[in-house]
């Protein structure tokens, strides 16, 4: 049985990263209430009962249950507070994010619909790609108010700046602080101004020789090909520890009305000079979901990128809307 006050958590796409954090839910008793969704028959059924039997082990007491059916009969996505949304196609190696643009957008137009009619109050955090699209298709659809949808993807991009930049420094991660904003693609912008090592601004530490400028070049780009190389390395379907463990991190800060500083894809209308787009920024996440979209002012070649970034993301969101969907 689920205790009276734990929030509902309904994990649209039942795959690698929506099992795993349903996993990383369960154990860390964010929630005992937790229902796996899927198109695939049984299988989320099946996430749902190994769940309930990996929490037993550890003396939790979670009910975790299944549903492959999301209308309106279904009492799966009915009333949840969170919706992690995962629903959807990886990539393949060779494939480019933008790949899965028509397939996927399919599948979150039919996904927007049931949450908008079944949990107009919840939370919602996408992860599916390609991601600002899939987020701006999914708000539209649902018909949630903005702040109660984003999407998962710069918190991922900034540990994986962050894990390079320590790494190359021989620090610990803890004191690595940095931000990576723009589209969730090749052309994301990981912020040097907005970098530092325990309060010492990155260029600092360049001058200072810990690291040189060539080498943080090289990491800005690896951390652009990030999730490529992820891929690359599976072969089989893309990375889903690090988003499960970023999508929690989103919730946690939901849920306690933490306030944290996270950049999301949210949504941007007037600031950083966007009208009614979504994009990665930095945020603050609480318990209205995005309370506040921070204008951090970028100069010069950041700018520039930064622009860029969105240019690409309101391209593929036309090509969107070429295709019949309302992104
Ligand atoms: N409704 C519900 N579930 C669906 C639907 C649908 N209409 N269409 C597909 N699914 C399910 C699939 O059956 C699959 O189990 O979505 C799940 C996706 O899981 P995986 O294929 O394991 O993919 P995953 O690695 O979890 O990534 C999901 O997140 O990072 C992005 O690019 C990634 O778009 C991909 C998404």
């Amino acid at each position: 049985m689920a205790t009276r006050f734990s929030p509902k958590i309904a994990l649209v796409g039942s795959g690698m990263i929506g099992g795993t954090v349903g996993l990383l839910s369960g154990l860390s008793s964010l929630s005992n209430n937790i229902v796996f969704l899927d198109v695939v028959e049984g299988m989320p059924a099946g996430k749902a009962l190994d769940l309930a039997q990996a929490t037993t082990c550890q003396d939790i007491q979670c009910t975790s249950t299944g549903c492959s059916d999301l209308s309106e009969n279904s009492e799966g996505l009915k009333d949840a507070d969170i919706v992690i949304v995962t629903a959807g196609f990886p990539r393949k190696p060779g494939m480019s994010r933008d790949d899965l643009l028509s397939k996927n957008a399919e599948v979150i137009s039919n996904v927007g619909r049931a949450i908008g009619k079944q949990c107009p109050k919840a939370f919602v955090i996408c992860i599916t790609n390609p991601l600002d699209v899939m987020v701006s298709l999914l708000q539209k659809v649902s018909g949630l108010p903005t702040n109660r949808v984003v999407g998962m993807a710069g918190l991922l991009d900034s540990s994986r700046f962050r894990y390079f930049l320590a790494e190359a420094l021989k620090v610990s991660v803890k004191d690595v602080h940095t931000m990576v904003l723009g589209g969730h693609g090749d052309a994301m912008v990981p912020v040097l101004s907005a970098t530092s090592v325990n309060g010492i601004p990155l260029f600092t530490i360049i001058e200072m020789g810990m690291i040189t400028q060539k080498q943080v070049d090289d990491i800005v780009e690896r951390t652009r090909q990030g999730g490529g190389e992820i891929v690359a390395l599976l072969k089989m379907g893309s990375a889903f520890v690090a988003p499960a463990v970023c999508a929690l991190s989103m919730v946690q800060a939901y849920l306690r009305n933490e306030r944290r500083i996270i950049p999301c894809c949210a949504y941007i209308d007037g600031k950083y000079g966007l009208k009614a787009t979504y994009g990665g920024v930095p945020c603050i996440i609480g318990s209205n979901g995005v309370e506040e979209v921070l204008d951090l002012k970028l100069a010069g070649q950041e700018k520039e990128m930064f622009i860029k970034s969105m240019k690409d993301v309101e391209d593929l969101r036309a090509n969107c809307r070429k295709l019949g969907f309302e992104a």
